[in-house]
């Protein structure tokens, strides 16, 4: 299809606005053929772009600029008409001025590059649940990483074409080039002048100046997060920062189970995991995020709007997620800032080979021993999903799987227990509202801080928090006695000495386990102030050894850590102000109450 085949006039003049704005050399409209994903990748070989790995076959890796390593939360924008609407967890921008703004940013920054247009899906192309999106980008990185993570072809740029809706997204590294001039590897724009903007109310997102991840693969958390929280809250749906397993008990019996873990705090792993107990299966439906809607039978249907896997490299081996291994050793990858082997293949902290010398993400050598880490820690591979021996059959299924648990959790050393079932949909949602965790490399800045993080969705909620939190409590009352469980999880805490109290992993199939069970109406629980807690035999602890001692640790509630916590949840709940529904003020003050 050509450019000067399209009849929407409003797709055309959308489009026609841009090019004129940012004067590109060239527009190539992006197919999602192999040939033209080939043919982009060996233009990034002999730019200097893309190095070609000589194992996994098909792949390559990529270093980005060191400053352009991560989501910047710092340059996030919610550009909604009123303030208020943004809320008090995102950074805001007057729409009309924002614009205004880029009308100078963009202007001619395409110069000496070729703008792509990718028309792109959201979810299996036919899906009622899909949404589609066209991104405009000057990167081709940003092409290939597309073309993996969603659905890229001409046969959504025709329904666009034939009306059907889409969300607008333009994204530009922010460095034109003069006449001749050289480019670099990784072409970004200072700090400054990266802004990450979202227009709720237009449905649009615009990036400018960086390339990494989630400020530039526009599809993944301003699209299906931010834009799509918001087209959820208006039609009575959720878009999640979730993962989707497929469990199977011995018995053959199957619970879909949807989990909310903050950035780099488990999803992927937990999403792919090789289960421990004999008999128990763990299948992937999705490790990063889930679109919900409700089913005729009542129950909340989840497809993961993703095409493929963007996740973090560093702790990824054999021993911690085999299938992830396997999935990326099938090929077809893109590795961001991971170190290289003397031989061409990929190499980052944990990983199961033990190579002497190496070149380092900042193409440094770097020998055995060296302290500085070789692969950066928010290094990440681009992987098909498809390619992962345990996705599920049913993952492209376009009614989504039925789901019968919510798990969150995050990164806590100390107070928060090993699971903890909430005792009813409202208190599961002040669980979730009261979400804290250390903050981790997958965005800039803070790490090892603990900061609340709402359903793990602090950086990716498009509008006022404190209505997401309503959001939650209208689609409990719609589900009633169809309602998923929720659950709290952590499987971080650590002894004085830093040491992991927990084991994780695959051994996180016990706690599955014990959640599987509590949906069926079996398990043992005791009620605590903080939620039902297993009874002490309730977990199966059958063929690993943890100490007795650091089991009890793992299961205890924490009444004097919990009262210390107060100030801090009031705190929290007082910056939403009148917008906090009651219901959580509630649940806090029973807590209160209940811990003495
Ligand atoms: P995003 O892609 O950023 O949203 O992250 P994610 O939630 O998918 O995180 P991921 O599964 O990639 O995990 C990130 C880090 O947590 C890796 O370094 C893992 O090794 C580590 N991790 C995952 N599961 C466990 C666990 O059960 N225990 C411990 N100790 N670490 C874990
Ligand atoms: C996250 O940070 O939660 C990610 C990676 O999944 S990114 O796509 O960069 O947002
Ligand atoms: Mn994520």
């Amino acid at each position: 299809m050509q450019l000067n085949e399209i009849k929407n006039s409003e797709l055309k003049n959308w489009l026609q606005s841009w090019i004129d704005l940012c004067a590109p050399d060239d527009v190539v409209i992006c197919d999602g053929t192999k040939e033209q994903n080939d043919g982009l990748c060996n233009l990034m070989v002999k730019s200097g772009t893309f190095i070609k790995l000589s194992e996994p076959e098909n792949s390559y890796l990529c270093r980005s600029a060191v400053s352009d390593v991560a989501r910047v939360e710092e340059r996030t924008y919610i550009c909604s008409v009123k303030k208020e609407d943004a809320g008090p967890s995102n950074h805001w921008r007057d729409p009309v001025e924002m614009k205004a703004e880029f009308n100078q940013l963009f202007r001619g920054c395409m110069k000496g590059r070729t703008l792509y247009v990718i028309p792109f899906s959201m979810g299996p192309i036919e899906s009622p649940i899909a949404k589609y999106g066209i991104e405009l980008t000057d990167s081709p990185y940003v092409v290939v990483n597309m073309c993996i993570m969603t659905r890229v072809g001409l046969s959504v740029l025709k329904k666009i074409d034939n009306g059907a809706e889409f969300v607008k997204c333009v994204h530009s590294v922010g460095t034109p080039l003069a006449d001749g001039e050289a480019d670099v590897p990784w072409p970004c724009a200072e700090m400054d002048k990266k802004y990450i903007t979202h227009f709720p109310e237009t449905r649009e997102i615009i990036s400018f100046g960086s390339g990494y991840g989630g400020n530039a693969l526009l599809g993944k958390k301003c699209f299906a997060l931010r834009i799509a929280s918001v087209q959820a809250r208006d039609e009575g749906w959720m878009a999640e920062h979730m993962l989707i397993l497929k469990l199977t008990s011995p018995e053959g019996v199957v619970k879909y189970i949807a989990a909310a873990f903050p950035s780099a705090c488990g999803k992927t792993n937990l999403a792919m995991m090789e289960p421990t107990i004999p008999g128990w299966k763990v299948e992937t439906i999705g490790d990063d995020i889930a679109w919900m809607k409700f089913g005729k039978d009542g129950r909340l249907y989840a497809i993961n709007p993703e095409a493929g896997f963007f996740g973090v490299a560093p702790g990824t081996s054999m021993k911690s997620n085999p299938n992830c291994m396997r999935t990326i050793a099938k090929g077809n990858s893109i590795f961001t800032n991971v170190a290289i082997t003397m031989d061409g293949g990929v190499w980052w902290e944990d990983h199961d080979d033990d190579p002497e010398e190496l070149v380092d993400w900042i193409r440094r050598p770097w020998k055995k021993g060296d302290k500085r880490k070789a692969a950066h820690p928010n290094a990440r591979f681009t992987t098909p999903a498809a390619q992962c021996p345990v996705i599920a059959p049913e993952w492209e299924d376009p009614a989504g799987v039925p789901i019968s648990a919510f798990l969150f959790g995050g990164r806590r050393r100390t107070v928060v227990p090993l699971v903890n079932e909430a005792l009813d949909w409202e208190h599961g949602v002040f669980l979730g509202a009261t979400m804290a965790s250390e903050m981790t490399a997958a965005a800039a800045g803070g790490q090892g801080q603990l900061r609340f993080d709402p359903f793990a969705m602090l950086p990716f909620c498009g509008y006022h928090m404190g209505d997401y939190f309503k959001h939650w409590l209208k689609i409990g009352e719609k589900a009633g006695d169809k309602a998923p469980k929720i659950f709290y999880v952590n499987w971080f805490r650590r002894d004085e000495s830093g040491k992991w109290l927990w084991p994780g992993y695959g051994e996180n199939s016990r706690v599955l386990k014990w959640v599987f069970e509590r949906c069926a109406g079996e398990g043992k629980s005791k009620a605590t102030a903080i939620g039902n807690l297993p009874t002490e035999q309730a977990i199966d602890l059958e063929g690993i050894k943890v100490d007795p001692k650091d089991m009890q640790e793992l299961l205890k509630v924490d009444c004097q850590g919990w009262k210390e916590m107060l100030p801090q949840i009031k705190a929290h709940f007082a910056k939403f102000g009148d917008r906090l529904p009651e219901e959580l003020n509630k649940q806090l003050a029973a807590m209160e109450k209940r811990l003495g």
